[in-house]
Parts: structure tokens; sequence; C-alpha cells
């Protein structure tokens, strides 16, 4: 089989095309041919070394792909070969191989592609319990920060479907040109003088970095401020000290991680949001696609910040 594996931590010249032997899937497990696999910002942390969790140099990137299962292990039925199917890996994805566990299969409805299925998948995942863990109402103003990127595109579409008033931050002009195709009509950036001053009931943040508490002085007292991302770097380490500063105006900061949702729950919403997009009613930005051999250029367009929406390998 073809891999990308990351030989150290670094630039994306770390990662290179392998060619180790096809594994087999294991008892409880199947055998998946990737077609597509996502490429997004999480990815760039782990080569970075940046991204908790023990992960060792040697790795092959990739936490989703979308493919067809050709093989299965002992104690699953084999009526899964041929199945067109989406999976969460943490790892492993970039690759035109990977053995998953049978309870990570996610089987994909009959017209969405493989390419969409990684366009939505993770994004749309973490945009949808964000939203949650924001707790509007129809018609509260919602700032969402880094709306031209995979997370942030997917939120800004859930996030006007909900009826809430969407502005969006700090997007390049092509970028600000997409979203107001989606329908955002408002923009905002803490660097500019009209910055709004404690306007937003809620902003959901996947960019985190050093302007964080410049974004969380935007809320409205009693407001929800949801980091579920840090692509511009972690909060800085007086962020604590900052947020109880603010005590008196009752904020609420909620954290959200994939990796608290049980896995059976995040398969069946991902199920649900696979149909709303197979119905038109969500769609996938994939900003760019790569040749799976090409991932380090898909890296480097990555970290440029040029590209709107969800970055796609083809295998
Ligand atoms: N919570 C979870 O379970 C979960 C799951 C997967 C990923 N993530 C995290 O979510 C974050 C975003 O992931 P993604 O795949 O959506 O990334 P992405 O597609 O690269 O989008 C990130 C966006 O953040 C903005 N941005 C990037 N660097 C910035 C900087 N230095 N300063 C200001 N803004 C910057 C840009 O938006 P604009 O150009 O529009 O400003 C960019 O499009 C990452 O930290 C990733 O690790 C979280």
């Amino acid at each position: 089989m073809k891999a990308i594996q990351a030989t150290s931590f670094g630039g994306p010249d770390v990662l290179s095309l392998v060619l180790p032997d096809t594994p087999l899937p294991g008892p409880g497990t199947v055998l998946i041919q990737v077609a597509a696999a996502g490429a997004g910002t999480v990815d760039v942390l782990i080569r970075k070394g940046l991204y908790p969790g023990g992960i060792n140099p040697g790795f092959i990137p990739g936490m989703e792909v979308a493919g067809t299962v050709i093989a299965t292990g002992d104690q699953v039925a084999e009526d899964w070969i041929g199945k067109r199917v989406y999976a969460m890996t943490m790892l492993g994805g970039y690759a035109t191989h990977i053995v998953v566990p049978q309870e990570a299969l996610v089987p994909l409805p009959g017209n969405l592609s493989f390419e969409v299925a990684v366009g939505l998948g993770i994004n749309a995942l973490v945009a949808q319990y964000s939203l949650q863990r924001a707790a509007l109402a129809p018609g509260d103003a919602l700032l969402v920060r880094g709306a031209g990127g995979g997370i942030g595109s997917m939120l800004v579409q859930l996030a006007l479907a909900g009826g809430y008033r969407v502005t969006a931050t700090g997007t390049t002009p092509a970028k600000r040109a997409a979203l107001e195709r989606i329908g955002v009509g408002s923009f905002f950036s803490v660097t500019t003088p009209e910055a709004a001053g404690q306007a937003f009931k809620a902003i959901i943040d996947p960019v985190a970095g050093p302007d964080l508490d410049r974004y969380v002085a935007q809320l409205a007292d009693n407001g929800t401020y949801v980091l579920n991302g840090a692509a511009a770097g972690f909060p800085p380490d007086n962020f604590g000290l900052s947020w109880l500063s603010r005590f008196q105006r009752s904020l609420t900061l909620a954290c959200f991680s994939l990796d608290a949702i049980p896995p059976q729950e995040a398969r069946a919403s991902l199920q649900q949001l696979f149909r709303q997009a197979e119905q038109g009613q969500l769609q996938a930005f994939i900003g760019a696609t790569f040749a799976l051999e090409d991932a380090a250029e898909a890296h480097r367009v990555l970290e440029s910040g040029s590209v709107f929406g969800k970055i796609v390998l083809q295998v």
C-alpha cells in the first residue's frame, strides 16, 4: 500500500511517501480501501509535535477517511464488504488502506461522494456540538472566529440554518466573498476600530491564540464562549486569570472536544449530518483537493490560510 509518513516533527517536508505492507484486518476490524482523506489543521498541529497525547514520529497522519470496505476480520459480518463508509481514525488516514474497528464505520448514503463525506465529517460534527454548547435562541447574535476554515465554514452554515444572527471574523477578501454567498452579512475584526464590544450572546472559536482575550471582551453579559480549537496556537498562560477578572459578567466558558463524545453518539450524529447533506440541507465546502502523494503541498496550502473550507486528499 501507499502511505504518507511523518518521519519527524517539523514542517511539511517531514511528510514522505512510504510503501508498507497492506495490513490485514484482525478480530472486530475491517480493511478500508481509502478514496478520500481529510486534511485539517489538527494534522498540522500533530505534524509539528504540538498536539497533546504522546504521538511519536513515524506516524501516518490522517484523522478521517472515506472509502470502501474490502476485507473483514473475525467477528465482523462479511456483508460489510463492498460498503461505502466513512470513519474517524485519529491517525493513519493518509494511506491507500487502513484497518479500523467495525464500531468506527458510518455507512454513506447512496449519492454522497467520498470527498463530500470527509468534507463534512469531523468539521460538521465539531460545528454541530459547538453550536449546542453555545445554547443560543433564534435571533441571538453569534460570532464565529476562523469562519473561512473547515470547522468555521460548517459552523456558519449550521448557525444560519438555526436562525442566529451570524457575524464572521478575520477572513481574506476571497473567504469573505464565499461567506457572503452562504448568507453571512456581517464581518468583524478585533483589530479594527469598529469592534463591537460586548455584543455577542455567544462566540465560537476554533482559533484561540494570542488574541483570545480580546475576543472574550466581545461577549455580552451572561454570554458563552465556546473554545473548540487552537488554529492560531494555545491560549496565553494568563488566560485563566483574565477570564476570572470578568467574574461579575457571569460569562460561561465551554470547551468542546470530540474526544469527549461517546463514539456511538458521534456516529449517529454523523449519519444525521450525512442525510442532511444528501437532502441538500448542508453543504461541504471543499476548497482544494490534492493527490495523496502531494500531502506535503496540501499542508503548505493549509498553513497558508488561503483556502476556504476543507482540504481533501484524493487517494
Ligand atoms: N474540538 C475538536 O474536537 C476538534 C476537532 C478537529 C479539529 N479541531 C481544531 O480546530 C481548529 C481548526 O481546525 P480546522 O480544520 O477548521 O482548520 P482550518 O480549516 O485551517 O481553519 C482554521 C481557520 O482559523 C483561522 N486561522 C488560522 N490561523 C490563524 C491565525 N494564526 N490567526 C487567526 N486566525 C487563524 C483561519 O480562518 P479565517 O481565514 O477565516 O480567519 C483558518 O481558516 C484546529 O486547531 C484543530 O486542531 C478541533
